[in-house]
């Protein structure tokens, strides 16, 4: 029985192919009331992007009710600093990573006119933050103020400030020229100029002209067939090549090859009936591979895969936001 293939959003699993919505919905749930473990406190540092896993998970498995609203708008409002970005937690230093999260969160739950009504300068004011870490002379993003420049933090720029409907605080024009400078022969994309082709950063670089028109600018074809050369026997997707599969490139080689129109060059089914392999039945989560510890990252990007894929009883995701598409849909067209 095909699993993703039929009409409209698709056909559901076989017996063993089950989606276990409920215990994924318990999963995300137990993240926040286990604060006495150790591993609580070792991810520390990932807390709102975690929040954000968490949060777009049960929106796309229709629990959106799972987190309480007020309570994560407490949250993120109290990683943000006085510059107006975002700490992982509070007191934290402001990095673009984490004020992207608190963006995508407060899109998510329709909160942004939070940020004016708590007095904390509105949404200009975490604008102003993101397109202060552009670099005039190259077009590229810094993900603080000590100055890494990675891919990651161009997209998640040019991401947060298009919900926010501030784009034009940045020189969009010169990122795109950035980006292009970072395709490599092979159709790929790196971390950088020179840097070798890595599925992660081929998201963000496609990510990034989706969000400023400019896919035109992609070589469709060959950046498909690198893309879909990523599926290896077991169905599974890895990030370059001689690498192992990881459920986590469901999402950035998936949701690549969607936005270029070629996600039907990979076998859909394999691909869903791998993710789905890597669930925890009994405990919820997924793993990046069948058998292995299951975290909130691996979660997000596994049930974002099946919605891609258009695995039925899932909301749709929007390949370049990585959220519900019918919010991205809704708050971009404000
Ligand atoms: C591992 O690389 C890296 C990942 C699994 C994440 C890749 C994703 C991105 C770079 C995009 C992130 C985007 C945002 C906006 C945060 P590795 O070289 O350790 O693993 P490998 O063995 O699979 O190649
Ligand atoms: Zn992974």
């Amino acid at each position: 029985m095909s699993l993703v293939s039929g009409p409209g959003r698709g056909v559901g699993g076989t017996s063993d192919q089950k989606l276990y919505v409920e215990k994924h919905v318990d999963y995300i749930k137990s993240l926040d009331t286990r604060k006495d473990e150790l591993e609580y406190w070792l991810t520390e540092h990932l807390r709102l992007n975690g929040v954000y896993w968490g949060l777009t998970a049960l929106h796309l498995i229709n629990h959106p009710e799972a987190l309480p609203r007020d309570g994560v708008i407490d949250f993120v409002l109290s990683c943000q600093q006085d510059n107006g970005g975002f700490g992982a937690a509070p007191g934290h230093d402001a990095h673009m990573l984490y004020t992207v999260s608190a963006v995508q969160i407060l899109v998510t739950l329709d909160a942004v006119g939070e940020l004016e009504k708590r007095g904390r300068g509105g949404k200009e004011k975490v604008a102003s933050f993101i397109a202060g870490l552009q670099d005039r002379e190259t077009g590229t993003f810094k993900g603080d103020e000590w100055g890494e420049t990675d891919t990651r933090f161009l997209y998640g720029a040019l991401l947060a400030l298009s919900l926010l409907g501030l784009l034009d605080l940045v020189d969009v024009p010169k990122a795109v020229s950035y980006v292009q400078r970072c395709a490599n022969l092979d159709g790929g994309y790196g971390v950088r100029p020179g840097a070798e082709s890595h599925a992660g950063q081929v998201l963000t670089c496609v990510g990034a002209l989706a969000i400023a028109g400019r896919l035109d600018l992609v070589d469709k074809d060959r950046l498909g067939g690198w893309l879909s050369e990523r599926q290896l026997d077991n169905g599974g997707l890895n990030g370059r090549p001689e690498k192992l599969e990881d459920v986590c490139y469901s999402w950035w080689v998936a949701a690549s090859l969607a936005m270029i129109g070629r996600l039907h060059w990979i076998d859909r089914d394999k691909l869903a009936a791998f993710i789905l392999r890597c669930q925890d039945p009994e405990a919820g989560g997924f793993a990046d591979r069948p058998g292995d510890m299951v975290d909130v990252f691996h979660t997000v990007f596994g049930i974002a895969g099946l919605s891609l894929l258009g695995f039925e009883g899932l909301k749709e995701v929007d390949p370049v936001y990585c959220m519900p598409r019918e919010i991205t849909a809704k708050c971009l067209a404000r």
